[in-house]
């Protein structure tokens, strides 16, 4: 027995016992508003943070590369067995360690380097592995990109399809990382069938409303779609990929590992399980709807204290704000937020003439307190503090005021009982 006498975290390492407990206490006393964040289940963090790290697993179940593989196999299998079930797809990898992972072993299966790509525009909603110049997609691919209609900003069907013509891409990727419309994934392989293109959908953002049936759900129209498993979705920190195509599932599969991976991370696939079956669970779209209706109720309080949104609205989880309604850049609002016990991020907008370390935009988002148990008055008490924050933002008397108000909010609804 190498291991010291106590085992515990507590007293073995206290430092960072000490820091997770500080980070416990920011994420049950401030009001999260991070749309890509949640808080996942103690069954999910059970299985996350459980024996089966210790496993090594490379390849897939039952074609493993190491003895000692066959309960991690009933792992994965239920994991991947429940991915699809939920999904409606054919096929899952549920082994990338990430989103950017997973886009990278979808890239990969399809395309050769150097190829064109159409994405979108990371300054418009898209997300940095659909091309951005400082990622490994806009270095390996020669990515252009759509963003929103000036006027309307959304995405302009039209204009796409112009753009696709134009750049003959050998592959078209949907999906967003800051966009708060409905995005018609059936347009989107009309026009990749019209000019000879794959689709791939990354619906990271959306994967929870896709489950539960409150947004179109790309599987019937992506060659091959990719996601995260920890936004909407609940999960743990990691990524699946789902086709149902089989010979681009072997692709996917090798190019996944050993492609780009070593061993799956077994004790995360675990968590995934979990999650997909807690996903599967009627209640889960009870949350979902909350989740919409939170984010709609949030944005209609915050257009009648004329703060501006981009798009005007939402239809999912997160709500673009336009903070030069209120004369303030995006890092200013963020900032005051976080003076006044809200976190939230910074973002670009449409036709954002600052840079992206500072912009003229912030994204909030509604799963984490939804998961709380905020609901629609809450919302207006949120618009109310945020409004008041964002034209009180160097009034720290104001932001601690709110901050405790927040406090109080959270401290009725805990997350972790
Ligand atoms: C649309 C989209 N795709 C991919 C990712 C990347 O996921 P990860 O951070 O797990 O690599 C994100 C993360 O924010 C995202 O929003």
């Amino acid at each position: 027995m190498f291991h010291k006498d106590s085992n515990k975290l507590e007293t073995m390492d206290p430092e960072i016992f000490g820091i997770i407990e500080l980070e416990r206490a920011r994420q049950e006393d401030g009001l999260e508003l991070i749309a890509s964040e949640n808080y996942t289940s103690q069954a999910v963090m059970q299985a996350q943070g459980s024996i089966l790290t210790n496993k090594y697993a490379e390849g897939l179940p039952n074609k493993r590369y190491y003895g000692g593989c066959e309960f991690v196999d009933r792992a994965e299998t239920l994991a991947i067995n429940r991915v699809n079930q939920l999904f409606n797809s054919k096929f899952a990898n549920v082994q990338p360690h990430s989103g950017s992972q997973a886009n990278m072993g979808a890239y990969f299966s399809m395309l050769q380097y150097g190829d064109k790509v159409l994405g979108m525009n990371l300054a418009e909603g898209g997300h940095l592995t659909h091309g951005s110049p400082v990622n490994f997609s806009g270095k390996l691919f020669k990515f252009s990109s759509y963003g929103l209609n000036p006027e309307t900003e959304r995405l302009d069907y039209d204009m796409i399809r112009e753009t696709a013509k134009r750049e003959l891409p050998k592959l078209i990727v949907a999906g967003a990382s800051a966009y708060a419309r409905e995005i018609d994934f059936k347009i989107f392989r009309e026009i990749a069938d019209e000019v000879g293109a794959m689709l791939m959908v990354d619906m990271a953002h959306i994967a929870g409303l896709v489950a539960t049936g409150l947004h179109i759900s790309p599987i019937p129209y992506a060659h091959v779609t990719t996601s995260t498993t920890h936004k909407t979705l609940r999960g743990p920190r990691g990524g699946i990929i789902l086709t149902n195509e089989e010979d681009l599932f072997k692709k996917l599969n090798s190019n996944i590992f050993p492609g780009i991976q070593g061993g799956p991370l077994e004790h995360v696939i675990a968590g995934k399980a979990v999650a997909f079956k807690e996903a599967l669970d009627p209640s889960f779209v009870t949350y979902q709807k909350q989740v919409v209706a939170n984010s709609r109720s949030l944005a209609s309080s915050l257009l009648e204290k004329k703060i501006g949104l981009v798009s005007g609205g939402t239809d999912n989880h997160l709500v673009l704000l336009k903070t030069d309604s209120v004369g303030l850049s995006g890092k200013e609002a963020e900032i005051a937020l976080e003076h006044a016990g809200i976190t939230c991020n910074k973002n670009m907008i449409p036709g954002d003439k600052r840079s992206p370390f500072v912009t003229s935009g912030i994204r909030l988002g509604t799963p984490a307190i939804t998961t709380r148990g905020l609901t629609e008055i809450h919302m207006q008490m949120l618009a109310n503090w945020i409004h008041l924050a964002l034209t009180n933002h160097t009034n720290e008397v104001v932001l601690a005021k709110i901050k405790n108000e927040v406090l109080e909010l959270c401290k009725s609804f805990p997350v972790y009982k």
